[in-house]
């Protein structure tokens, strides 16, 4: 195990806070980066700015919930002209165990699983992609700024740490616990994902005080988002998380500052 906890063990949350790892070797990462530019294509794989600002990948497409209403005729209206129905543009297929990307995002969920060669660590705050440690740190100055002192528990988590994690919720809390993603399937080992704590507290306890009421107000400034919402079990599939937060990019998040119950699922238009 690279990591110790600092605490004792909880299983009813899977991301407690951990002593900081030692750097990981990146040469295995560049032969990785390599492989993930040549599947990714257009996404900025150089910088790892998935989901980023102005990403070339971005797909335009209609989004179910977010299709413009069509404009009806007025009733006075004397020969009124057919509106042209909207098509929605179609989602990208999904390839099992690769990369889904819609709408510029890399959607990973227990639907969307990837491959481990994918899943490579970031050269930011705890392994985080660039960009999203870029805006993670200018959202911890913020946040200090205003005297809640945030840190990162855990951002990038390699497959096999995945996998213990996995298992332990698994055998603590039944197959069908909704605590950990299986192997493949969490943000973390994309280093999209960060688990935040503050001096107030890790977990819940982090969801409670003040300074996680802060970060859920204001992430989205930051492009990140509370990834499971208190009332989405059934849509996320796992409990409210208040400490796990997902980066997607300023350009998406607007939407989850008007409905901060909003899942990345919902806002994607995809299971
Ligand atoms: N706790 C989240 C779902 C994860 O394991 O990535
Ligand atoms: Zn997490």
């Amino acid at each position: 195990m690279r990591r110790k906890s600092q605490t004792p063990r909880r299983a009813w949350v899977e991301d407690e806070p951990l002593a900081r790892s030692p750097k990981r070797a990146f040469g295995v990462i560049a032969a990785s980066l390599v492989l993930l530019g040549g599947t990714l294509g257009a996404v900025s794989v150089g910088s790892f700015e998935f989901g980023a600002v102005g990403s070339p990948a971005t797909q335009a497409r209609a989004l179910p919930a977010r299709t413009p209403s069509v404009a009806q005729p007025s009733a006075g209206s004397p020969s009124p002209t057919p509106t042209p129905t909207p098509t929605p543009t179609p989602l990208p297929e999904y390839v099992e165990g690769e990369p889904y990307i819609v709408n510029g995002i890399w959607l990973i969920n227990r639907t969307h699983t990837v491959d481990e060669k994918y899943l490579v660590e970031g050269p930011g705050t705890d392994g985080l992609q660039a960009e999203a440690s870029k805006y993670y740190e200018k959202m911890r100055a913020a946040a200090a700024k205003q005297g809640h002192y945030i840190y990162i528990s855990m951002g990038y988590r390699s497959f096999e740490e995945q996998t213990e994690i996995y298992a332990r919720n698994v055998r603590a809390l039944g197959k069908n616990q909704k605590a950990a993603a299986p192997p493949g399937a969490s943000e973390h080992s994309a280093g999209l994902a960060a688990d935040i704590c503050s001096q107030e507290g890790c977990g819940n306890n982090f969801g409670a005080s003040e300074s996680g009421k802060w970060v859920a107000k204001n992430a989205w400034k930051y492009g990140f988002i509370l990834r499971y919402p208190k009332t989405k079990t059934e849509i996320t599939g796992y409990q409210y998380e208040p400490w796990h937060f997902r980066y997607i990019g300023r350009e998406h998040t607007a939407a989850f500052h008007e409905d901060p119950e909003l899942t990345l699922e919902e806002y994607l238009g995809v299971e």
